[in-house]
């Protein structure tokens, strides 16, 4: 079973604003999955619509196996949701809010649980704090600690650093893959792609409504990850076999004069030097050296702006 499971999903607001097109998309349990898209693409539509906040057009959402409209009340608890805007002015104190919310849920008073979430998330110093005296990053804070309140399977956020410094965010990271070792689902949104490359075991990519990709990342990085080597070789005064060779040894593509190397890199091979050097210790002289390099951020703003 998927943590969740949407079919055929649609939504059109009453203006008329066709938010979500045909989404079709499956959460595994445990995963952190990740959903880039720009401004407007359908993020928070969507994670609203799966929480029960904005009602859908059409189609079918499952959250563990049940219906979240049919079977309201029972998805929603185990739904954690923290939204994009974070309540600013509030002068209830930081303990109160997380108890409130848990009761909420009618989950029984544990403040050794909250105490503890409170602790994982730096806030144990403000937890009798009015929420109003605390800094916009611990705002934020408190409002993921709000959201795990009452012990959820499931947790959503909506651009959980947005407006964040680097060194909260990678805390935040690191919080967050904790939560997965136990055994909570993590949906974010984000449009940094340095989030999604840091903690999402699969990334879907979202634009106007329409789910362009989903894939695991390691899948993903390897495909855009990938280098293009470019250069010429003088045939002349050549053996052609030795060239020919190396060209099947290489998978090389050759256009003309031409030949293309595809490649992935990583720390612990380089292709393209061991390519290089087969060249000059064969005495092969090329020329018009030229590197391409695939980037997921470059994939996602060419995929975007289809
Ligand atoms: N209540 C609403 N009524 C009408 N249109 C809406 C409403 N809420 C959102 N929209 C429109 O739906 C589209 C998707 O908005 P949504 O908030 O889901 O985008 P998003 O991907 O979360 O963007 P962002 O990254 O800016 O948060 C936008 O065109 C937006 O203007
Ligand atoms: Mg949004």
């Amino acid at each position: 079973m998927n943590a969740i499971e949407i079919k055929n999903l649609n939504k059109s607001y009453q203006n008329g604003l066709k938010a979500l097109e045909n989404i079709n998309l499956s959460v595994k349990k445990g995963e952190i999955f990740a959903l880039l898209g720009p401004n407007g693409a359908g993020k928070s539509t969507l994670i609203n619509i799966i929480c029960g906040i904005t009602k859908k057009s059409s189609g079918q959402i499952r959250v563990f196996g049940r219906d979240n409209e049919a079977d309201y009340k029972k998805t929603r608890s185990m739904i954690g949701l923290v939204p994009q805007e974070i309540a600013t002015d509030s002068f209830e104190r930081v303990i109160n809010t997380l108890r409130f919310s848990r009761g909420l849920f009618n989950k029984p008073s544990s403040d050794r649980y909250l105490d503890s979430v409170l602790n994982s998330l730096e806030l144990s110093h403000k937890k009798s704090n009015q929420i109003r005296t605390l800094s916009g990053g611990m705002k934020r804070r408190v409002m993921i600690a709000k959201a795990l309140s009452h012990e959820p399977n499931i947790l959503f956020l909506d651009e959980p650093t947005a407006g964040v410094d680097v060194a909260l965010r990678k805390t935040l990271w690191s919080y967050l893959n904790n939560l997965k070792k136990q055994g909570v689902t993590i949906f974010l949104t984000t449009h940094y792609i340095e989030e999604a490359e840091n903690i999402a075991d699969r990334i879907g990519v979202i634009n106007n409504g329409k789910i362009i990709i989903i894939e695991y990342k390691k899948k993903l990085l390897k495909k855009f990850g990938e280098k293009k080597l470019i250069f010429t070789i003088n045939r002349k005064n050549k053996s052609i076999n030795t060239i020919n060779s190396i060209i099947k040894k290489y998978e090389l593509k050759q256009k003309g004069n031409k030949i293309t190397f595809n490649y992935t890199q990583n720390s612990k091979k380089d292709p393209a030097s061991d390519l290089l050097s087969e060249l000059n210790k064969r005495s092969i002289r090329f020329q018009d050296l030229e590197i391409k390099k695939n980037n997921l951020e470059e994939i996602f703003i060419n995929l975007v702006q289809k």
